[in-house]
């Protein structure tokens, strides 16, 4: 089998667009494109897992990549490293899922990896939760990465080939106190992983659901609360990318990181009550 990865990478530098600029153009233009034969979008890649997937994925050279953040500088700062095309957009606004596949369709003229790394948490009492919070963190986690996949699986389809990655978390496996909402959109995200899995089931597309722990990214931050837990021990984005680019290799549906948690995940499925016992005893 080739590898993907181990092929020497040509250099286009960096192009970072706004969601309003013209984007219709193929870049580089077509016949240009060095030896780089497979085409990744990858979302969230400004920042922690995204970042870290982009440089993963850029290290065997044989991916031309297409990122998207929302900060343009610090997403031009990653594109720069990985010599990838950047498109800086809020997905929560109306049409910027639909300008960020078109851009990413005229830039490298078919996507074969989706990683949908963009995502935002919430925490604290549900009863706390402003309403507008609940939109954006359903708005980011699971509406725009869905409305995203619609747009670039008819291609992988039609291409007979393509895998798109979606980056859930344990939360949604388990669901965590005082992030109902955060659960409960990574838990969408999971079974829109599973059933469009069945969906395209011999089409040659793939669909892989990565669920993290505990990831040492501004994610939590970010969110105005600090990972306080003993456990799970926050692991690199590293690691989750290394995950990311070996199921890709490999074809895996399901990628726990680390591999130890898909444990409590089975627990809880198999014996729910048991699993609550001890969540509760060991929190
Ligand atoms: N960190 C963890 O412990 C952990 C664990 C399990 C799962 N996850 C999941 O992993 C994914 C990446 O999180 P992370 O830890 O890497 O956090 P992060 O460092 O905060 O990165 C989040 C990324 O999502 C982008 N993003 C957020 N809102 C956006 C919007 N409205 N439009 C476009 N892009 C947006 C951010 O863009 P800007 O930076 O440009 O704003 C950033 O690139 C998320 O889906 C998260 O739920 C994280």
């Amino acid at each position: 089998m080739v590898d993907a990865f181990s092929r020497t990478r040509s250099a286009p530098g960096p192009r970072i667009a706004a969601p309003d600029a013209d984007c219709a153009r193929p870049w580089p233009p077509v016949g240009e494109r060095g030896t780089r034969t497979r085409a990744a979008l990858v979302t969230g890649a400004s920042s922690g897992i995204g970042a870290a997937v982009a440089r993963r994925l850029a290290d065997g050279g044989d991916w031309r990549l297409v990122l998207s953040g929302r900060d343009p500088s610090r997403l031009r700062e990653v594109a720069e490293a990985v010599s990838a095309t950047a498109f800086a957009a809020d997905l929560a606004l109306p049409g910027a899922d639909r300008q960020l596949a078109d851009f990413a369709l005229a830039t490298v003229g078919r996507v074969d990896l989706l990683v949908a790394g963009a995502g935002i948490g919430w925490a604290g009492e549900f009863r706390d939760m402003p309403p507008h919070a609940i939109d954006e963190v359903f708005g980011i986690d699971v509406l725009a990465t869905l409305r995203l996949v619609r747009l670039l699986l008819p291609g992988m389809i039609e291409a007979g080939s393509g895998r798109v990655v979606l980056i859930g978390s344990l939360a949604g496996c388990v669901g965590v106190r005082d992030e109902a909402v955060y659960s409960a959109a990574k838990a969408a995200l999971g079974a829109f992983a599973d059933a469009l899995r069945y969906e395209v089931r011999g089409t040659g597309v793939g669909v892989t659901h990565v669920v993290p722990g505990v990831v040492d990214t501004p994610f939590f931050e970010r969110r105005g609360a600090p990972y306080r837990r003993s456990r799970p021990r926050p692991v690199p984005p590293e690691r989750v990318a290394d995950a990311v680019r070996r199921a890709v290799v490999r074809g895996r549906d399901e990628v726990y990181v680390p591999g130890w948690l898909r444990l409590p995940c089975r627990v809880r499925g198999a014996a729910p009550g048991l699993y609550r016992r001890m969540a509760s005893r060991f929190g």
